[in-house]
């Protein structure tokens, strides 16, 4: 009898295990049971998310380096920052962000409320001290109503604001792209172009190694080598962001880094050095530069990276050796399969 059991229960997990590798359609965000999403939530956590009050100096908000009209990511290579300081990394788009199992290129962090203070605090970032942040948001009668009708008492802290603000993000979800569409049987969902695309997408040019499920990613690191940004090294406000994080992150050497250490400087596994986490795909075509250093401008050079094999040394790419139609398809595939109707947004009404 129980080994019956255990060949139905082996039978039921099949479908799982051989999902690795293949594209879905999308699926809902998944949300933690401690944090329910619920419609004021999502409002006020998107107040919070415009509000300059979240900075130090009251000039930044989080859609400063995340903004909607650049699917919510900054356009810029490095983000600007808090005023003379730099960051080190592109700033991520935020579309779809709920389904990401780690958080930030490196993945230090897992969960979108523990993420959410990070930047406020952060030196480089919006440099606010949070206990004089809870007291501007207290003082605002507006928000303590909507604290109050949100979480059920007037007490706004800073878990509550997290948790407002993550709610919010989990709510930036790319919908019904032709790939979606086209996964759910419109066989004409896609322009002939894109599905010779997708073909190579999933054939040839063995992107679903990497960016596969229904986020096109596959919550994992690897060390391509895309190449350090030369201009970057030689900037000092860049160097000491470096610097910082990784005496935050108790790497010895600190003062003599001179490159991203990614993923190694949370693990310190030398195989994770210089590793990155697979972004997602979805509205790749409004997130542009690309990669965790915005070295690339265009997904043109980032297909003639995967082609040529990636970045020098690496032990994960092998030259894809595609024709120029077939990467102008592939082009076309990223571009127009993977965006969705448009987000539907309105600026807030800051109190
Ligand atoms: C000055 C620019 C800047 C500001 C302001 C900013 N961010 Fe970011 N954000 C970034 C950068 C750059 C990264 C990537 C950092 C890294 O990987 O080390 C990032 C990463 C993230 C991520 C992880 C996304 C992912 O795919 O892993 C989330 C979530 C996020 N930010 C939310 C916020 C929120 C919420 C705020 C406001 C409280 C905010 N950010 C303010 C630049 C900024
Ligand atoms: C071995 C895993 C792997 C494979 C195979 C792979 N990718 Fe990636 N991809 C990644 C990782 C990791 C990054 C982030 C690298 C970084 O930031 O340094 C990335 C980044 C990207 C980006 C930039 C995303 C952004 O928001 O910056 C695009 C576009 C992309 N890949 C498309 C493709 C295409 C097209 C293919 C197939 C030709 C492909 N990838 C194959 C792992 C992979």
């Amino acid at each position: 009898m129980r080994r019956i059991i255990w060949i139905i229960l082996a039978v039921l997990c099949l479908p799982v295990s051989s999902l690795s590798g293949q594209v879905e359609s999308l699926k809902d965000v998944p949300f933690p049971g401690n944090n329910l999403q619920t419609i004021a939530k999502v409002e006020l956590g998107k107040k919070l998310f415009f509000d300059r009050r979240l900075s130090g100096d009251g000039t930044m908000s989080c859609a400063t380096c995340h903004d909607p009209n650049l699917g919510y990511s900054d356009g810029l290579e490095i983000s600007l920052n808090y005023p003379t300081t730099r960051n080190w990394r592109n700033s991520p788009t935020l579309i779809n962000v709920g389904f990401q199992k780690f958080l930030f290129h490196d993945g230090r962090a897992s969960s979108l409320e523990e993420q959410a203070l990070f930047p406020m605090m952060s030196a480089f970032e919006m440099n606010q001290n949070l206990d004089f942040m809870e007291e501007e948001i207290r003082a605002v009668p507006e928000y303590v109503a909507e604290f109050t009708d949100v979480f059920g008492e007037g007490d706004v802290n800073r878990e509550h604001i997290a948790m407002a603000i993550a709610a919010f993000e989990r709510s930036l979800v790319s919908r019904d792209a032709p790939l979606d569409r086209y996964l759910n049987g419109d066989k004409n969902a896609f322009s002939p172009e894109a599905l010779q695309g997708y073909k190579i997408f999933t054939g040839k040019g063995k992107c679903t190694e990497c960016h596969y499920g229904s986020n096109l990613a596959d919550d994992r690191f690897h060390v391509l080598n895309v190449q350090e940004n030369p201009e970057h090294l030689k900037d000092p406000r860049i160097a000491a962001t470096r610097r910082f994080v990784a005496k935050v992150y108790h790497y010895e050497e600190y003062r003599t880094l001179a490159e991203d250490p990614g993923r190694y400087l949370i693990t310190k596994d030398q195989k994770d050095w210089k590793a990155f986490r697979t972004p997602t795909l979805r509205e790749i075509a409004m997130t542009a530069p690309y990669m965790h250093n915005g070295i690339y401008a265009t997904l043109d050079e980032v297909i003639e990276f995967f082609n040529g094999g990636g970045g020098k040394g690496n032990t994960v790419l092998k030259p894809l050796h595609l024709t120029p139609a077939e990467k102008d398809r592939l082009r076309i595939f990223l571009e127009e399969g993977l965006t969705g109707v448009p987000i539907a947004f309105t600026y807030p009404k800051i109190p």
